[in-house]
């Protein structure tokens, strides 16, 4: 009898839903939104020791190395004559950031041989960096905005470049842009190994791995699976503990019922159980009698 069994299934039931969590967190320690803050966090701290000069690298700790980052600070007035090149990034002129402000700052950012830990597309691998940029409104000299910016075209897009690609031949590459929540778009390339957008984000080049549709496949079950398996626990949960309440309270009634005085009730309770949320509330009133004579 009593309910150590209880407590077995809600100890099972708890370190599942800590497997769970500890699992879901383990993917963030790649997260894209976070790397973005990140830099944007570097980038504001470099700005402030650094208010002359247009572009400057920014420095990511040493965990990071690998990556390139770079900021480069425009009147509007500037960026709308010249447009804007930061390595393999190519903004035409007559580009209006939007809402319009006096001063930007673009953040560049090159994941190098970090791409394709922070992005992933199911079925395709990565055979080029992942490319981001992103503008802030920048008019406030002594400290980069955390607002960011769109872009209001009214020449050519933007493109971006990746010399350096490495493939089999005949393979057949894609433009990818890679939003943050996993959503992916695909583009053709174009040619010099170009991709054309019309607005900020990250960028990279794509080849299908072969047997796609199997692996879309097997993800689609792993998903529906993850779902279904936590939509488990939780019922689990519900049940496990309906049940833990229900026992709890049977035996409690049994208790009240087999127990003239407090004393006995203790006693018993003592030695069938190391339960302790019922006797810290059942045993005052005993402490209480015995201490009265
Ligand atoms: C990327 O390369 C740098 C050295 O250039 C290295 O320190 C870093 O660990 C590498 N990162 C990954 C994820 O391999
Ligand atoms: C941008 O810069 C690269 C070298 O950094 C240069 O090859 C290219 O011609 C430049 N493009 C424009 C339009 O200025
Ligand atoms: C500009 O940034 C500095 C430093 O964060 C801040 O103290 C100041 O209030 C800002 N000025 C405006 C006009 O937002
Ligand atoms: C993309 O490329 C494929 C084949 O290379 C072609 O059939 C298709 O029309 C292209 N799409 C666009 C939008 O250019």
């Amino acid at each position: 009898m009593g309910c150590n069994r209880c407590w077995h299934i809600i100890y099972v039931i708890i370190s599942l839903f800590l497997i769970s969590f500890l699992s879901v967190y383990g993917s963030k320690i790649y997260d894209p939104k976070s790397l973005d803050a990140l830099i944007h966090d570097y980038a504001m701290e470099e700005q402030a020791q650094k208010r002359t000069g247009n572009l400057f690298k920014v420095s990511l700790p040493a965990n990071f190395s690998g990556m390139e980052v770079s900021v480069v600070r425009l009147r509007s007035s500037n960026f709308w004559e010249r447009g804007a090149n930061l390595s393999s990034l190519y903004i035409p002129p007559r580009v209006i950031p939007f809402p319009f402000v006096k001063r930007l700052a673009i953040i560049y950012q090159n994941l190098g041989n970090w791409s394709s830990h922070y992005y992933k597309v199911p079925g395709y691998s990565l055979v080029a960096p992942v490319i981001g940029f992103v503008a802030y409104d920048d008019s406030n000299i002594s400290a980069l905005g955390n607002k960011t910016l769109k872009f209001i075209f009214t020449g050519d897009p933007i493109l971006v470049r990746f010399p350096h690609i490495v493939t089999k031949e005949n393979s057949v590459l894609r433009c990818v842009k890679l939003g943050q929540d996993g959503l992916v778009q695909f583009r053709n390339i174009t040619k010099g190994n170009t991709c054309i957008t019309g607005g900020d984000g990250h960028f990279s080049v794509a080849v299908p791995i072969p047997g796609v549709k199997k692996q879309r496949h097997i993800w689609k079950w792993w998903a529906v699976g993850f779902v279904a398996g936590f939509i488990g626990l939780v019922l689990l949960g519900i049940i496990g503990f309906s049940i833990f309440k229900l026992v709890r309270g049977k035996r409690i009634r049994e208790m009240v019922g087999e127990s003239e005085n407090g004393v006995v009730f203790e006693t018993t309770w003592i030695g069938r159980s190391k339960m302790p949320s019922a006797s810290m509330v059942r045993t005052q009133p005993a402490l209480e009698l015995e201490s009265v004579p």
